[in-house]
């Protein structure tokens, strides 16, 4: 065999020289440009075999170490049993997603997922993926939260319902509803979960639109009244509570030590912030017997708030909330109900209201036990901080839910949000390089120690049905 071609074999016992001598002349070689065309025409392919020197240290440390400072190249995925998503950009592979699957693998802690990007980077998109592509596993979905009225025609697609709400509108809900008994909890405890759902609402609405917490003796006023009209009649009405406050029974009063006189002006600021639902901008809407039935075999059920009108009117559209979603909630809080995910898009929206961040709070505690996953869409977490200052009772609830949220999903956020965002979700620096250049569709998972970079893929149908630039 001629010695040029020991480069690559050594037989035992040639000495050190010869062999760095083949090293030299094998390396030479390689050097050569090889992956052009055979006329001589450079193709910019690099040689195959042509060595680059390594511009850092050698390091040497287990996958489980090198995940920190490198969170996506050590991922394993998270396995095929869910709803596809996209392809995972580092490994090329799908990706799915269920967030039930990963709570009972004990991926997550919590089925709740906060979604957080720039407008228009494909919040919603995203949501809409993940919701429409889940009913095929018999998952439902339930929007209360709907600004813009954009998921009215992918719950039409769907086979859902959708409920328009707004001044002048025929639909009305009776926030009030005791919803359907579900066959695992008695008539003596139903009572019991219908009235304090009723009592919650009352107190959000009144604190709501007061801006202020409930002083002690405006909360006896609002118990003795909802206990008058609970007696009175089967499915009371807002219009019903409101005549209670301002005309308080006498008995009731008195039971409780109370002049009439002395109730009725404890509750007068209570019963003319609730009143706003009867006579004010609202009236129409929450003010009677409901014209519309739930009806749980929907995949679907959305609640379109678009025609309050997109002018800003938030504290309409946190009042249509906390009604809409104590509505939703008699019918989802039956835990045989299956699997659902609960909806706020334009989450920021409502969220500078601590009455209404503490009942969301009180629901997002029992998502599990009621089998549900919330999905919260804000712009940037630093919406979360916006409801108030640092120690406040606002902030703490808004950063609480974040805490509740083990899934946070985030598409690409400005550069002066960076630093907030990687303090917040404790990101590494790779992790925040990566969210501030993620184009269009492509978001950052962040699980707990888990980390994914996912492009959303879309079919053709999904792209006609989730645009929302249509009118641009
Ligand atoms: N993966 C994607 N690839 C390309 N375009 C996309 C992708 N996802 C969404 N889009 C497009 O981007 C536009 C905005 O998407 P979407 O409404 O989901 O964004 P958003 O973040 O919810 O916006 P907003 O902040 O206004 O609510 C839509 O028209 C949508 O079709
Ligand atoms: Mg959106």
């Amino acid at each position: 065999m001629a010695r040029q071609e020991s480069a690559y074999y050594e037989p035992e016992g040639v000495g050190r020289a010869t062999r760095r001598a083949n090293r030299r002349s094998s390396y030479t070689v390689q050097r050569t440009p090889k992956a052009d065309a055979p006329d001589g025409t450079e193709t910019g392919a690099p040689s195959p075999r042509r060595r680059l020197r390594l511009l850092v240290d050698k390091h040497r440390a287990t996958t489980r170490v090198l995940r920190v400072a490198y969170p996506f190249l050590a991922e394993g995925g998270l396995g095929a049993d869910g709803t596809y998503i996209g392809s995972d950009v580092f490994s090329g592979g799908s990706f799915v997603y269920d967030p039930w699957v990963l709570y009972q693998g004990r991926v997550i802690t919590n089925p709740n997922v906060l979604l957080a990007g720039v407008i228009g980077s494909g919040k919603s998109s995203t949501a809409k993926a993940l919701i429409t592509r889940s009913v095929a596993l018999g998952h439902k979905a339930y929007v209360p939260c709907d600004p813009k009225g954009e998921w009215t025609p992918v719950a039409t697609a769907m086979g859902g319902a959708v409920i328009k709400l707004g001044p002048g509108l025929p639909t009305r809900l009776n926030p009030l509803d005791a919803g359907g008994q579900p066959s695992t909890v008695d008539a003596e405890e139903w009572e019991r979960i219908v009235w304090s759902r009723r009592r919650a609402l009352l107190g959000t609405l009144a604190e709501s639109t007061l801006g202020r917490p409930l002083a002690a003796v405006e909360h006896t006023a609002l118990d003795l009244a909802l206990e008058t009209v609970s007696r009175q009649v089967a499915q009371p009405t807002i219009p019903d509570v409101v005549v209670a406050l301002f005309t308080p029974d006498s008995d009731r009063a008195e039971r409780a030590g109370l002049r009439t006189s002395n109730l009725t002006a404890d509750g007068r600021e209570v019963a003319h912030a609730i009143r706003r639902l009867v006579h004010g901008d609202l009236s129409g809407m929450f003010d009677g017997p409901s014209t519309t039935e739930f009806d749980p075999t929907l995949p679907m059920v959305t609640l379109d708030s678009s025609w309050l009108g997109n002018g800003g009117n938030d504290q309409a559209l946190r009042l249509t909330l906390a009604c809409a979603s104590s509505w939703l909630e008699a019918a989802v809080a039956d835990p045989a109900g299956g699997n659902r995910y609960i909806v706020y898009d334009e989450g920021w929206r409502v969220m500078r209201d601590p009455a209404l961040l503490r009942r969301m709070q009180e629901q997002w505690k029992l998502s599990r036990a009621w089998g549900v996953s919330n999905i919260l869409i804000v712009h940037r977490l630093s919406d979360l901080a916006a409801v108030g200052d640092l120690g406040s009772e606002a902030r703490a609830l808004a950063e609480g839910l974040l805490a509740d949220c083990s899934t946070r999903i985030m598409l690409r956020q400005e550069p002066d949000q960076l630093e907030r965002t990687a303090s917040l979700l404790g990101l590494t620096d790779v992790e925040i390089a990566t969210i501030a250049k993620l184009p269009k569709g492509r978001a950052l998972w962040r699980l707990p120690n888990r980390s994914f970079v996912v492009q959303l893929v879309r079919h053709a149908r999904e792209v006609e049905l989730f645009d929302t630039d249509a009118r641009m």
